[in-house]
Formats: C-alpha cells, sequence, structure tokens
C-alpha cells in the first residue's frame, strides 16, 4: 500500500488547478441510465470513485468510452451509452466499496419500472441511512421491499404516477435521487426542503439539457413535470468546490499565495467566509480563486449545516488549519455523527484540540510536528495532509487510498505549488 511523506515548511505560492467534482459526478454518471441517447460528460474528475462508478455502469449494459485528453491533462472526457440495459441490479460487492451506488436507484427505476440496489454497508463517518431515499421514492407511487440486504423498487405499469415529498431532514443523496426518479414519472413530483447544494444544482441542469423540465432549480422546493423521455447531451462537471476549499486551507497554513485555478468562489462562499474569519484574504478572479495569508490566523467559531451553510465536508480541513490559529476555536458538527476520527491524529502532530460530543475545541498552537499518520475517511486524511504542510519535520500518511477517491493526482497539485510531498510504497 502506498503512503505520502511530507516534509513541512514550504510556503506553497503558484497556480493549482481544480479538478470536476467528485460528488457532482457521482450523480450525474447515473443520469446515463435514463436515456438510450449517448451521454458525454466533460472535466470527469480521475478517481477511485469515478472508475468505480463507471465499473457500476459497465454492470448494466451501459458502453462507456473514455477518450480525449492526453495523461498529463487532469480530468477526462467520457461518454456513457445505455441504449440497452441488461441488469437492473446493483450487487452488493460493488456498493459495499462505493456508498453512491445507490444513486443508481431512482434512475434505474425510472427507465425500467424497477432497480435493485444492496444496501450500502456500515460508514465511517458515522450510520448513514437511507430511508429518505427510499421514502422519497415512495410517495412518487414506488413499492419498496427489502430482503437479503437488498432493496427493491418498484414503479406501477406505465411509470411513477408522481407526488409529493417533504424532507424532514436535508439530504443530498435523497434529494438525487428523488430528482433523477422523478424525470420521467407520469404525473409531477414535487420536493419541498430538497437540498440545493451546488452538486444539486449541476445535476439539475445536466437532466434539463437531456430535456427534463424542472422548476425551482437552486431552491429547497423543486416541481418536476415528467416527460415522457429524455435524449442524450454533452455536460461540463462543475469544479470541485471541496478539493478548491482544501487547497486553500493548505496554502493559507504554510503563509502561502495560491491561485485555485477553475474554482468558482460562487459555490464557496461559506468557506471563504470561514478563511477570511481566519484572516485569509480570499479574492474572486475570473480565472479562479487566490487565497493569500499574509496576516497571523486568528481563531474561529464554525458549525456546518446543509448549503448554504458550511459544507461537513471541509470541516477536517478548516480543523487543520485552526490548529495553527492563534486563540481557541469552537467547531460544531450538525450533519454526521463521528466525524471527527481525524482529531487523535491531528493531536499526535502536536494539536491541541478536545472533543465532547459534536463539539471540539480547537486551541491553536505554535508548533506542529511531523509523525506516521493514517485516517479513516477522504476529508480526515486530507486534515493530516494540510497539518504535515505546515508541520516540522516529516509525515507519513498511510491509507492513502481514502485520498485517491477523492483527490486528483494530490501530490503532483502539492508540488506545483511547492510542497514537498512524494508517494512511495510501502515496504
Ligand atoms: C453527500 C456527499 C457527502 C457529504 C454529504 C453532506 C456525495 C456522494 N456525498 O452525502 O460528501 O458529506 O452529502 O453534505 O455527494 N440521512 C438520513 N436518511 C437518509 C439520508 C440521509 O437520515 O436517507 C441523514 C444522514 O445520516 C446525515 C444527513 O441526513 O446525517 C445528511 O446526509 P446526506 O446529505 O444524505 O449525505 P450523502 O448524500 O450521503
Amino acid at each position: 500500500m502506498d503512503k505520502l511523506l511530507i516534509r513541512g515548511g514550504n510556503r506553497l505560492t503558484g497556480t493549482l488547478p481544480i479538478s470536476g467534482a467528485k460528488n457532482s459526478a457521482l450523480t450525474l454518471i447515473p443520469c446515463a441510465l435514463l436515456t438510450e441517447e449517448p451521454v458525454t460528460l466533460r472535466n470527469l474528475p480521475r478517481l477511485a470513485d469515478i472508475d468505480g462508478f463507471q465499473h457500476l455502469m459497465t454492470q448494466f449494459g451501459v458502453s462507456v468510452g473514455i477518450r480525449g485528453k492526453r495523461p498529463e491533462e487532469f480530468g477526462r472526457v467520457v461518454t456513457f451509452e445505455a441504449s440497452r440495459l441488461t441488469s437492473t441490479v446493483a450487487p452488493y460487492d460493488l456498493v459495499r466499496k462505493m456508498r453512491a451506488s445507490i444513486l443508481v436507484l431512482g434512475p434505474m427505476l425510472a427507465r425500467m419500472g424497477e432497480a435493485t440496489v444492496s444496501l450500502p454497508g456500515g460508514c465511517a463517518i458515522g450510520n448513514r441511512p437511507i430511508d429518505l431515499h427510499l421514502k422519497a421514492l415512495e410517495a412518487f407511487g414506488a413499492e419498496i421491499e427489502l430482503a437479503a440486504g437488498y432493496v427493491k423498487a418498484i414503479a406501477p405499469e406505465g411509470g411513477l404516477p408522481g407526488g409529493e415529498f417533504d424532507f424532514p431532514v436535508v439530504s443530498v443523496g435523497a434529494t438525487e435521487n428523488a430528482i433523477m426518479a422523478a424525470v420521467l414519472a407520469k404525473g409531477t413530483c414535487r420536493l419541498f426542503n430538497a437540498a440545493r447544494e451546488p452538486e444539486i444544482v449541476d445535476l439539475c441542469k445536466l437532466l434539463v439539457a437531456m430535456g427534463a423540465e424542472i422548476e425551482g432549480i437552486g431552491t429547497s422546493d423543486l416541481t418536476i413535470h415528467g416527460v415522457k423521455q429524455l435524449h442524450g447531451a454533452t455536460y461540463k462537471v462543475m469544479a470541485d468546490r471541496i478539493e478548491a476549499g482544501s487547497y486553500a486551507c493548505a496554502a493559507a497554513i504554510t503563509g502561502g499565495d495560491v491561485m485555485l485555478e477553475g474554482a468558482s468562489a460562487e459555490d464557496m462562499q461559506a468557506t471563504l467566509h470561514a478563511l477570511r474569519n481566519i484572516g485569509v484574504t480570499c479574492e474572486e478572479h475570473k480565472e479562479g480563486v487566490r487565497v493569500c495569508a499574509d496576516k497571523p490566523l486568528k481563531a474561529t467559531n464554525l458549525t456546518t449545516a446543509p448549503y448554504p451553510g458550511l459544507a461537513t465536508d471541509m470541516q477536517a480541513q478548516l480543523m487543520a488549519l485552526l490548529c495553527k490559529a492563534e486563540g481557541t476555536s469552537v467547531l460544531k458538527e450538525t450533519i454526521f455523527e463521528n466525524r471527527y476520527m481525524h482529531v487523535p491524529e491531528l493531536n499526535r502532530m502536536g494539536a491541541d484540540i478536545e472533543t465532547e460530543g459534536r463539539t471540539a475545541i480547537v486551541k491553536g498552537v505554535e508548533t506542529l510536528t511531523g509523525a506516521e499518520v493514517m485516517a479513516t475517511d477522504l476529508r480526515a486524511s486530507m486534515s493530516l495532509i494540510i497539518a504535515a504542510l505546515a508541520a516540522e519535520g516529516e509525515t507519513t500518511v498511510r491509507r492513502i487510498y481514502h485520498l485517491d477517491r477523492g483527490y486528483e493526482r494530490l501530490e503532483e497539485k502539492l508540488q506545483l505549488v511547492g510542497a514537498d510531498i512524494e508517494r512511495v510504497g510501502d515496504e
């Protein structure tokens, strides 16, 4: 298993390209199940999770054509053609490795009238149920059966009649599944208290380009008028706001000055607001977002919330940055339980963090020190990289398969802006 070696202390400067958004890509790819015609996605990040989803699509008989970009360039152009689907089952072995596989449930049900997906297993960042995905589909007229670890959704003859669903809790994945199921319904589907993350807007834009009728895009109340069929489209995946935010924290902790090329300031407002409160200068430019830490970092309080609030996916990275800020910061994680697994590892690097339930108290320290660390999820791993970039001495980060799931060629990008980081094979 590979590991990353980081020697901290280099100030990051220069331009760092931002890739297509992983979480957007994971909901855009299953849209190809909704039409017989080809759907081409540009700017798909080269990530283990995306490869996994492409593989899942081939299990249904979808042809996947990768073309266009040279290996040294970031991103890919991939065409998915689901002219004939040969299976409606997402097996345990694939779903187990990738939770986002649940996102085939809605589109497969809409296109084929039925879909069977293995229940995702336990998850490192707390118990993540899928009850809301199922309730929304039921509200639109699907019948749901649970048996032998699988969920089967069945639509009445002729398609989903439509209906209304009011989310008791904002859920990104359940909103995505519901939207994808609704676009081919016989009637109209309405969603209240829907998630309105930029990735959901990206999903709606692709669906509209495919011929879907969706009102309220970007708001929490969506009305979807089902259409008889959808057609193919070519669509560019939005920039990854979490990747950009992560590198913003990396630049800031080193006192750096980095242009995050291609990043969308509009999608990152909550993160930029937090960074500005910490004393980091963030400028919005045509080519991206410039982050410059020319003042001392200062403590701030942060609470995660559904969009437009601060993304839970930025919590670990901002916490790493706050380890080096002057004063005491209080962080509250409101989306997931058990999302502080980076805390003991950061403390091993000399941080001073205490947690109580969903609250973390971070006392800024003068010095972080390199250590051998490993993390149990994607963003937690990134927080260790951020701390390592500002730590004295060398840090070894193990289990970097988490990072390969969500950061396209991380070490190459960090090297571009002057980090001392290398990937080595484990002995
Ligand atoms: C997505 C993102 C993930 C991000 C999360 C929150 C993808 C592939 N993943 O995950 O990176 O951290 O949004 O922004 O896009 N819940 C239920 N029942 C359900 C579904 C969710 O109770 O059926 C709860 C969850 O336990 C959690 C909250 O709702 O407490 C939000 O989860 P959700 O927005 O669904 O997260 P994901 O879509 O899984």
